[in-house]
């Protein structure tokens, strides 16, 4: 039996390395080199072909190189009797924390406020605001958004979190729900987008969105592009009802050069790096799902399709 990897816009070989390095002697395939098709029962992918894996008799598990799997689920032709599986990794959750922290430093301490200034050689103090007097909003405290929130909590931050399910948090307001949702806004000076990519969240940032915030809140958006409403963002930022943005992912990847954020003062755009799967990191946990396949034992880190994540 073999696994395929099919990753049509990345180098497969640190992947390989890594499998090969942990599994000497697997069968691995890469798509879209000749094969076989009914030898393939695992698949290991970003971003396949639509329709792929109607050609794969034997599929029994498609496994996500990262954290999302939208990707994945918006192929409709899915067959329906493969089980999807994602990625749950250390580096993964510490790298978005580290990521989320710098940008809301370089906001709160306006860094690249300085830089610009450095740059036009002026010198311009400029009044800051201290952690503990700021409010963040985190939706989505799921694998990433919980470890963001303890990391925000840690250096200070008041922080709640918006979630489908109620937590039982003791350090942080948690609101769930659509009940909550002008409450968990109203206080939130920040906010940080960490939902997965669903029916109900897909465009669940837009004006109606923005209007709940305080005047001045700041967006972050590390999750998916297609979580923003694009044109909503400019015209509320425009009109002074948001300060900024700093953005990581897009509808568009790469971001189109013509994009008005690219040349937007208030937006800070960086390339969908907050957060990268690191293939020897993640291997140990592909080939322990590989071998759980072929023992019939159940998988780790499975994807629970009625929910979308
Ligand atoms: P999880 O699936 O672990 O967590 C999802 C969270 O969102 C849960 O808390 C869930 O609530 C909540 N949620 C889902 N649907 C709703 C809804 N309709 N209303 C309210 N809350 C909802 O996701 P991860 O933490 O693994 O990933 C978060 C995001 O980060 C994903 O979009 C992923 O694709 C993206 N990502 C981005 C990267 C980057 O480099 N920019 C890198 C890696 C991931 P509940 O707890 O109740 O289930
Ligand atoms: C992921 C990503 O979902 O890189 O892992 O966006």
């Amino acid at each position: 039996m073999s696994l395929l990897i099919v990753l049509p816009d990345r180098d497969h070989k640190p992947w390989v390395e890594a499998l090969e390095r942990i599994h000497p002697g697997l069968e691995i395939i890469i798509y879209p080199e000749a094969h076989d098709k009914s030898k393939v029962e695992y698949a290991l992918t970003w971003n396949h072909p639509r329709g792929l894996f109607t050609n794969y008799p034997n599929l029994k598990v498609i496994s996500s190189i990262g954290a999302g799997v939208d990707h994945i689920i918006k192929d409709p032709s899915l067959p329906k009797s493969v089980i999807i599986t994602r990625v749950i990794d250390d580096h993964l959750q510490q790298d978005m924390a580290d990521f989320v922290l710098g940008l809301v430093l370089d906001h709160i301490r306006n860094l690249s406020f300085h830089k610009e200034m450095e740059l036009a050689q002026e010198w311009k103090p400029k009044s800051y605001v201290r952690p503990q007097n700021v409010n963040i909003g985190i939706m989505g405290l799921g694998i990433l958004g919980s470890y963001v929130a303890d990391t925000l909590l840690k250096n200070r931050f008041n922080v709640c979190g918006w979630t489908r399910t109620r937590k039982d948090a003791e350090t942080i307001d948690s609101y769930c729900g659509e009940k909550d949702l002008d409450s968990f806004l109203k206080d939130s000076q920040i906010l940080i987008c960490l939902l997965p990519l669903t029916p109900e969240t897909e465009g669940i940032l837009n004006k109606e969105l923005f209007e709940k915030l305080p005047i001045n809140a700041y967006l972050i958006n590390v999750a998916r592009g297609e979580h923003l409403a694009e044109h909503d963002l400019l015209e509320m930022i425009d009109n002074g009802h948001l300060s900024g943005a700093s953005l990581d992912v897009f509808h568009e990847e790469p971001l189109p050069i013509e994009h008005p954020f690219w040349k937007h003062s208030k937006i800070k755009i960086t390339p969908h790096i907050a957060s990268k799967t690191n293939p020897v990191s993640v291997a140990p946990q592909i080939i322990e799902n590989y071998k759980r396949m072929l023992n019939n034992e159940p998988l780790l880190n499975i994807v629970e399709l009625d929910k979308g994540y």
